[in-house]
């Protein structure tokens, strides 16, 4: 059977030249805009997306499988436009690149390639004495997909790895995993946090003032979950009094301000919200190993969980 693919991105046609070849069977039609999607997308079965208008969403009469193209569907999850009935899928591929930008940030901050670069171009040889990762603990806020993948980098560097996570159990590269309600006995034991929380209703400003108040003297604490799972303006405060660093690529508001008081403090490493992007090949390759789960029936691994909220 032919079933019909809407491809709703600004890079669509780079998803759709990688179907064509991989899934040749289907109907695709990509878009990049609500004028070239409405001609098909009353007969669209399957959808995939980021961010699609519900006025255009409305008219997807057909509409089996909702493929969303982010990780984090907090802007989805409750429009009766994807009801129940139909399949509803996330991208569960950014793990490993998101692990990467943790370690990239944080051997980034402790080899001191900034002073480095600086000394490069000033001909300066001023040595320097560099952190270790080595017996440090590291803390994962939310040990889903992202958490373990950064779980097991953490163990290949000598790190204690703690987590958090809703159910806590004990998970391989963890040494100690806690529930919500005690992530004040946590905050404090570590020297880097990482926020990997999905954006719900339990975990907006999940840091608040008294939780970033228990990091310790000299801690790191990186941000690439949602921007609103920490309150940023206690955040801020905390940071002007140089108790700890952050690494953040995730705001309350995206693009972040020009004129927030962020961007200006020494202690803060800016990103914008690039820790796991979108790479069509890796995409691609999830989607096609769903379809045919799909088409055969099977369950699907990477399905939102429409009562936890991610
Ligand atoms: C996502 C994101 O959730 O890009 O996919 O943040």
């Amino acid at each position: 059977m032919l079933h019909k693919l809407l491809i709703y991105h600004s890079d669509s046609k780079l998803y759709e030249a990688i179907f064509l070849k991989r899934l040749p069977h289907l109907c695709i039609h990509s878009a990049e805009c609500p004028e070239e999607a409405m001609n098909f997308i009353e007969e669209a079965e399957i959808i995939l997306t980021w961010k699609i208008p519900d006025e255009l969403l409305k008219k997807a009469k057909h509409l089996k499988w909702f493929a969303s193209l982010g990780a984090g569907n907090e802007h989805l999850i409750n429009n009766p436009l994807i009801p129940e009935s139909v399949t509803f899928t996330k991208v569960t591929v950014y793990g490993e690149m998101m692990a990467e930008y943790v370690f990239a940030y944080l051997l980034y901050s402790i080899r001191d390639v900034k002073k480095f670069s600086k000394d490069q171009i000033e001909k300066a040889w001023t040595p320097k004495l560099p952190g270790r990762l080595r017996n440090q603990v590291l803390g994962i806020l939310g040990l889903g997909w992202v958490g373990k993948e950064i779980a097991k980098r953490a163990k290949a560097f000598g790190m204690d790895v703690i987590g958090l996570k809703r159910n806590p159990a004990p998970m391989e590269n963890v040494d100690q995993v806690f529930g919500p309600e005690d992530i004040k006995k946590m905050i404090p034991l570590v020297d880097y946090l990482i926020v990997v929380l999905p954006l719900t209703p339990e975990t907006i400003h999940f840091l608040g003032e008294k939780e970033l108040g228990l990091l310790k003297e000299g801690a790191t604490l990186l941000n690439i979950g949602r921007g609103k799972t920490i309150d940023q303006k206690a955040l801020v405060k905390h940071l002007k009094t140089g108790k700890f660093r952050a690494i953040l690529d995730v705001f309350e508001e995206e693009p972040l301000p020009k004129e927030s008081e962020l961007w200006n403090l020494e202690n803060v490493i800016i990103t914008p919200h690039v820790s796991g992007i979108n790479i069509p090949e890796e995409i691609c390759e999830e989607f096609i190993r769903s379809y045919k789960k799909w088409v055969e029936g099977k369950p699907l691994t990477n399905l939102v969980d429409r009562r936890k909220g991610y």
